[in-house]
């Protein structure tokens, strides 16, 4: 657990208003004392997303994403809770206590980490360099095309073929085994219980964050063994759901647009023709957090992947991640080659310039392959088809781009655009039916628990849950009452009935015992962003209401009755006995 004061994040908090800071990624407009602006947590046409400069926090009534600015910074930079309150600090000009000292997370220091990815990075080059030991991966890049320039500007290396040349190397350097596998860069073997070196054999591809450090390697054997690629996993420097390969030299070449791969080898031979403003994701498929780093550099996303049928697949999804995020997409189906790579080593950088010139819109692809999959020009086929088609521009927004889109359509299927328009109004219709249906039947799961992902419990325990709720809800604005002797007796966690209140307290006393004060900030490293959300909500949710010393004594009472209730029917046998073996722990 995070080992910050209170005192300390009051005062980043401070100096880092929450409207301040979330004007800087969407617009607000004033409603009365609070703000509002269109939900960046989720895809919405009116704005519920509200920022209360009074509490300093912020709650989405549509998504029901909340919290404070540390937890906003967390989530819309995909940040650890530690990054989010550095991030602010640094801006604050606040000084942080030294990583390590402050942290007590990780065992290994993050700096550590990072010197020792450098010294391991360029252990691998001098090993691509020397004489001998490189002479064949050496051979292996250029003959794969690659120039001793390319070569030295992607920090390419090599790892021999060896159990433990390289931790003899770094060990020499002070590096400890804990150390090197922290970083991944050795395994422990099961035989003897001692580290060995993880990458052997392998021409090894440095992964470098946009600070231009080096945070993981990529290795690829070079003849047909397997894995092809081992790919670092995650580190505390590295996740490799939020990096992206070469993204430290395309950032400065891709305001306009960015080309998506899936290789490195496709990304060093667009470097290396010319095409600097390609990236590719790190040995999996594109995820939300990638796409929404992405904005931060570009507005445009070409997406090549291969043209295999994984590479399809991979297509689609990266088409709805990078749209919901608000990019324009572009698809690149290559002809005559499998990958970038080999289509630059046939045809030439210009025959790719012409491609990417002729890459297809959203609509232009997805129609497309609806067209390739019915195949048979028959009347039922070509219904069909149709149908997919009709469906696909009913989901579409925008008025005037399913106009757009409905002409297209028309010309490519043979169709009056007046029939299909007459059919996707249909469609739309009936969707919005459906969804009036589907929202009212979400209102009435939720009030009465069912599907409560953050409460598992609310759905056996509604009553107590409810009085959990608005205790809570106090607390979080009034944290004195957490200091409150409530009807003769302090509130402990054994009041609670459900484990998000048993946890939502627990952090809460903790902090409140250590510090003399609580702030929601402090518990993002202890509960999950959707506990911190709900616990946001209830606060949010008391602000017009009665919050006075009755109030609150009122409903601990009702807690604790409710809790008397379901131990004297055995509903919670277990919660009973660990609270008599705690209490005779305390009396021995
Ligand atoms: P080359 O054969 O070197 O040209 O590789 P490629 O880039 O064409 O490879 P491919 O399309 O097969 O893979 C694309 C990316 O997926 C690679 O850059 C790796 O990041 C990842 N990848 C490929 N093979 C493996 C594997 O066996 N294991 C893991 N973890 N990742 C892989
Ligand atoms: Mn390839």
């Amino acid at each position: 657990m995070a080992k910050i004061p209170v005192s300390l994040i009051e005062e980043i908090k401070e100096r880092s208003p929450i409207d301040e800071v979330v004007s800087r990624y969407v617009q607000l407009k004033r409603a009365g004392s609070n703000l509002t602006a269109r939900c960046p947590f989720h895809s919405e046409r009116t704005p519920s997303f509200v920022v209360f400069p009074s509490t300093q926090s912020f709650y989405c009534f549509g998504c029901g994403a909340g919290g404070d600015v540390i937890t906003f910074l967390m989530r819309i930079e995909n940040l650890e809770y530690m990054d989010a309150l550095r991030t602010l600090a640094e801006r604050a000009g606040v000084t942080l206590p030294e990583s390590d000292a402050a942290g007590g997370v990780e065992t290994v220091s993050r700096r550590r980490l990072y010197d020792m990815n450098r010294d391991a990075a360029r252990y691998y080059r001098d090993q691509l360099f020397d004489e001998k030991i490189g002479a064949d991966a050496r051979r292996y890049l250029t003959d794969r095309g690659l120039s001793p320039a390319v070569i030295k500007r992607f920090g390419l290396g090599f790892a021999p073929d060896d159990f433990g040349a390289m931790s003899r190397h770094m060990k020499g350097l002070g590096y400890t085994d804990a150390e090197l596998t922290a970083g991944f860069l050795c395994k422990i073997s099961e035989k003897n219980g001692r580290p060995y070196d993880m990458f052997r054999g392998r021409v090894m591809f440095p992964i470098i964050d946009t600070s231009g450090r080096v945070i993981a390697f990529g290795g690829r054997v070079m003849g047909d063994g397997k894995p092809k690629y081992l790919n670092s996993s995650d580190t505390p420097v590295f996740k490799k759901s939020r990096n992206l390969f070469a993204l430290n030299y395309a950032k400065n070449n891709c305001a306009d647009e960015m080309i998506l791969c899936e290789g490195y080898m496709d990304v060093i031979a667009l470097h290396a023709a010319g095409f600097g403003n390609a990236v590719a994701t790190l040995g999996t498929a594109l995820t939300p957090e990638q796409a929404r780093i992405m904005t931060k550099y570009t507005k445009r996303v070409i997406l090549t992947y291969d043209s295999d049928e994984a590479g399809q697949r991979a297509d689609a999804r990266g088409i709805g991640l990078l749209s919901e995020v608000g990019l324009d997409v572009r698809i690149l189906k290559l002809q005559g080659a499998k990958d970038p790579d080999e289509f630059i080593r046939k045809y030439g950088a210009d025959a790719f310039r012409d491609a990417l010139a002729g890459s297809d819109g959203k609509f232009t692809h997805t129609l497309k392959s609806i067209m390739d999959k019915y195949t048979g020009g028959d009347p039922d086929t070509k219904l069909k088809m149709t149908r997919e088609v009709n469906e696909y521009i009913a989901g579409i927004d925008s008025a005037v781009e399913r106009e757009i889109y409905i002409n297209q359509a028309s010309a490519a299927l043979g169709i009056s655009a007046d029939s299909i328009k007459s059919d996707v109004s249909f469609i739309i219709n009936k969707n919005r039916r459906r969804g009036r249906k589907e929202e009212q039947g979400k209102l009435l799961r939720e009030a009465s628990g069912i599907g409560d992902r953050v409460n598992r419990d609310k759905l056996t325990k509604l009553h107590a849950a409810s009085c959990e709720e608005t205790v809570l809800g106090m607390l979080a604005s009034f944290p004195e009452y957490l200091a409150r002797s409530s009807n003769g007796e302090p509130l402990t966690k054994d009041d609670f009935s459900t484990e998000f209140g048993r946890r939502a307290f627990s952090a809460m006393a903790e902090i409140y015992a250590e510090n003399g004060s609580f702030d929601i900030g402090a518990a993002a490293g202890v509960l999950t962003p959707d506990e911190i959300s709900r616990i946001t909500k209830l606060a949010v949710g008391r602000s017009r209401l009665d919050n006075g010393e009755d109030v609150f004594d009122a409903n601990v009472a009702a807690l604790r009755a409710e809790k008397s209730r379901q131990l004297a029917k055995g509903e919670d046998a277990f919660d009973a006995i660990r609270r008599l073996r705690e209490k005779n722990k305390g009396n021995t």
